[in-house]
């Protein structure tokens, strides 16, 4: 039988932030884990199909069942990233860098100018010198009256999982995000109940881009490059900016076309560039997704955590093949850290490590055997 410390922690991981958590009884206290960042709306036990959108990345389907957790009402704001750089002194990798991806048309002329790099395959994405989050347009911008409501962006996933895991929290799963995005009706490729065609009910329902982009942005939504987190309706669960605004990192490897290349992490939910039909960018839904390494980020990628014990949903065991590819680049260590990182169960020792086990075995049993013990 479950002990009463047992289920009280259960509960205790399921409450809203700012929640106390219960203590036992006879005097001893329940760990008090102290969460922080946006408060967590619990989504309940369920299984639903996962994907099922061709032009949203995922065109199978798969059915996920995933116990009950909870997750971030919004993206973390820039107040809320704040509060835990000036805790931990904590450096992002675009910090590290020095500069950050930020989209042409945000930019201030001046900053536009003197940015000459830009990728190839998409000119509109210019290297901006010293953007980083506090500077999200680079140099001459600031957070001024974006702080409070506006999500943090150029973070990585090392940066969001290194917040999460200061919160008292962690990435969720792309299975929790997605489970969670689709609100109460499962089957909704959207957050909201009904209708799928936003522009015909009349108002936009999340901030993507409307016009030919990147040189026509017709602002029907509202907003021209990011929004403020709850700038639009909350589905059914009570998430706010799930899909459009900010690309979310989760804790899902993303398969990479080739053994050689970096390990990528999915991020889900499309941004503000991104389009409902997939004319442009990526299709807008709750199944979008796409990769990237640990240490990428730009103008438009945020992130949210989750609570509870879940980690539910990963799709795959680590792939094999590139478990051994990293073991043979970085050693035994290289994978350690990878399924550390993933939150994998999975071990792998050392040659040293595995020695030293066996050694400890080796003095049990010799213990075991000796006249004392018998
Ligand atoms: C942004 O880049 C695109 C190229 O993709 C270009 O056509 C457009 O004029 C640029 N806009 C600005 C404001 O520089």
């Amino acid at each position: 039988m479950p002990s009463l410390y047992r289920l009280l922690c259960l509960g205790c991981l399921l409450a809203p932030a700012g929640c106390e958590a219960p203590q036992a009884g006879s005097g001893t206290k329940a760990p008090k884990k102290r969460r922080r960042g946006p408060s967590l709306r619990k989504i309940p036990a369920r299984t639903f199909l996962m994907g099922g959108d061709e032009l949203s990345g995922a065109p199978g389907t798969k059915q996920v069942s995933l116990q009950a957790y909870a997750i971030d009402e919004t993206p973390v704001t820039n107040s809320q990233f704040r509060e835990f750089v000036k805790e931990t002194k904590f450096r992002t990798d675009a910090e590290k860098y020095g500069w950050s991806f930020v989209l042409n048309s945000s930019l201030s002329k001046a900053v536009l100018q003197e940015s000459g790099q830009h990728i190839e395959s998409a000119p509109h994405w210019v290297a901006v010198q010293k953007a980083w989050w506090r500077q999200p347009e680079g140099r001459d911008s600031s957070l001024k009256g974006r702080w409070e409501d506006y999500p943090v962006v150029h973070i990585s996933w090392t940066d969001a999982s290194a917040y999460c895991d200061w919160a008292g929290k962690r990435l969720p799963t792309e299975a929790e995000w997605e489970n969670a995005a689709r609100g109460k009706r499962k089957e909704s490729l959207y957050p909201w109940e009904g209708s799928s065609d936003i522009s015909t009910s009349g108002r936009w329902m999340m901030n993507i881009w409307q016009g030919r982009f990147p040189l026509e942005n017709l602002l029907e939504d509202g907003y021209h490059g990011i929004s403020p987190v709850k700038a639009f309706q909350a589905n059914s669960y009570g998430l706010f900016s799930t899909v459009g605004n900010v690309w979310e990192w989760t804790s899902d490897p993303f398969p990479t076309q080739s053994r050689q290349e970096e390990p990528q992490w999915t991020l889900k939910g499309g941004s503000f560039i991104d389009s409902l039909d997939g004319e442009f960018n990526h299709k807008a839904t709750v199944v979008t997704r796409m990769g990237n390494t640990a240490d990428s980020g730009s103008y438009n990628t945020g992130f949210r955590c989750a609570a509870g014990k879940g980690g539910g949903g990963r799709k795959r065991p680590p792939d094999q093949k590139m478990l051994q590819q990293l073991a043979e680049d970085g050693g035994i260590e290289a994978v350690q850290e990878y399924l550390k990182k993933s939150g994998s169960s999975a071990q792998v020792f050392t040659p040293s490590e595995l020695q030293k086990t066996r050694e400890e075995l080796r003095k049990q049993e010799s213990s075991l055997r000796s006249p004392e013990e018998l």
